[in-house]
């Protein structure tokens, strides 16, 4: 084994705007054999997450930033392909932060993987997607524990297309809401009203913003989860009931610029005595079972629906992947398939 070779992507410069390729560097190296208490986990599926870009930069953030020459954090799932670790067995699969890279070895509690109890006839990805950190869990606890929605609310989720949109806008219905998304262009819009069941889906390319969201909700937003920030929580501030609550998810509309302006009709949380509040999913780590269950039980009597693009090209391929995640060209959950060996 020590004869083979993995490879890697470095975090070469911080980039600026987009990422570019030149932003990493692609580096082989020989495949290390576990220690005592080690695994060697081949990543199969990398999950490309609007996080990364924000784990590039140097700013304050929930994590420390990814150090330049060090490999790209991202959450992968993979399987074990040799094990000195009690608990993990070669074949097992694992999911957590494996990173930009063809292979992790060390101590799972080091790498920060976990080893996935399998359902028959789920797909590797959804542990990372629909029934994992980066999209169910996200949705569950953000919505449910953060913006307490009660039966007969107005929820309105930005980014309704997407991973954590797509389930959050599902969650709400499932607890009676009605649920207004807002996304970009005619076709992710229809997806959201006609596949996922939202009852109204606003198009926030179209223009008249403000309008449109003030004719989707007439009597006011309850609950706003907020995974872009920018133009849209603008036009959602300016339509808030009494007391609503406004999970802060996500900023996207930022992410590719250097500095993120304030909104600009923030007095209108003191005006309709809103909360505002801000979620990181990994502070939920103690209650993930609970959530994966009640995910899985929605999903296999059918009441989650979910879109995957699962992108080949190999590591090589991962920045090109992150630049499509934040432009949107993409349908749902995007992951990058790293091996032949993935199902
Ligand atoms: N707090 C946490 O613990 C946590 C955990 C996971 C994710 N998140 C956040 O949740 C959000 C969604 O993540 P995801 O993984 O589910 O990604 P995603 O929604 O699958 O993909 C990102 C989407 O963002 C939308 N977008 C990009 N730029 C935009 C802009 N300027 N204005 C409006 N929408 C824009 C695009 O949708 P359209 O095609 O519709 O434009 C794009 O498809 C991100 O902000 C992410 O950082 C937070």
């Amino acid at each position: 084994m020590s004869a083979l070779t993995t490879r890697k992507l470095l975090l070469a410069h911080r980039p600026s705007g987009e990422v570019k390729d030149s932003d990493f560097e692609l580096v082989s190296s020989p495949l290390g054999e576990p220690g005592d208490g080690e695994i060697l986990v081949e990543n199969l599926y990398l999950s490309l997450d609007p996080t990364n870009r924000i784990w590039m930069t140097d700013a304050p953030q929930y994590m420390p930033p990814v150090k330049i020459g060090e490999v790209m954090r991202g959450i992968g799932v993979g399987v074990v392909v040799a094990s000195k670790c009690e608990g993990f067995a070669v074949g097992d699969a694992v999911a957590g932060m494996i990173g930009w890279q063809e292979h992790a070895c060390g101590r799972p509690e080091l790498l920060g993987v976990q080893r996935v109890e399998r359902i028959p006839g789920v797909p590797l990805t959804a542990y990372f997607g629909v029934l994992g950190v980066t999209g169910g869990m996200t949705a569950y606890f953000g919505l449910l524990d953060v913006g307490k929605p009660k039966a007969g609310e107005t929820v309105v989720v930005s980014a309704a297309a997407g991973s954590v949109g797509s389930l959050v806008g599902q969650i709400a219905k499932i607890h009676g809401c009605r649920v207004i998304g807002v996304a970009g262009g005619p076709e992710k819009c229809a997806y959201v009203t006609d596949e996922l069941g939202f009852d109204a889906c606003v198009d926030y390319k179209k223009g008249g913003l403000d309008e449109a969201i003030r004719a989707a909700c007439p009597e006011g937003i309850d609950v706003y989860f907020d995974n872009v920030g920018g133009a849209v929580l603008d036009a959602v501030l300016a339509n808030l009931s009494l007391r609503a609550r406004i999970v802060i998810c996500g900023l996207i509309s930022s992410y590719n610029q250097d500095s993120v302006p304030g909104p600009k009709n923030f007095e209108q949380v003191l005006m309709r005595r809103a909360r505002v509040e801000g979620f990181i999913i990994l502070d939920y780590g103690a209650r993930f079972a609970e959530a994966g269950a009640k995910l899985a039980e929605w999903w296999q009597v059918g009441k989650l629906r979910y879109r995957e693009t699962v992108l080949d090209g190999g590591l090589e391929m991962a920045p090109e992947a992150l630049r499509r995640l934040l432009r949107g060209e993409k349908k749902g959950k995007l992951s990058l398939r790293l091996s032949a060996r993935a199902e």
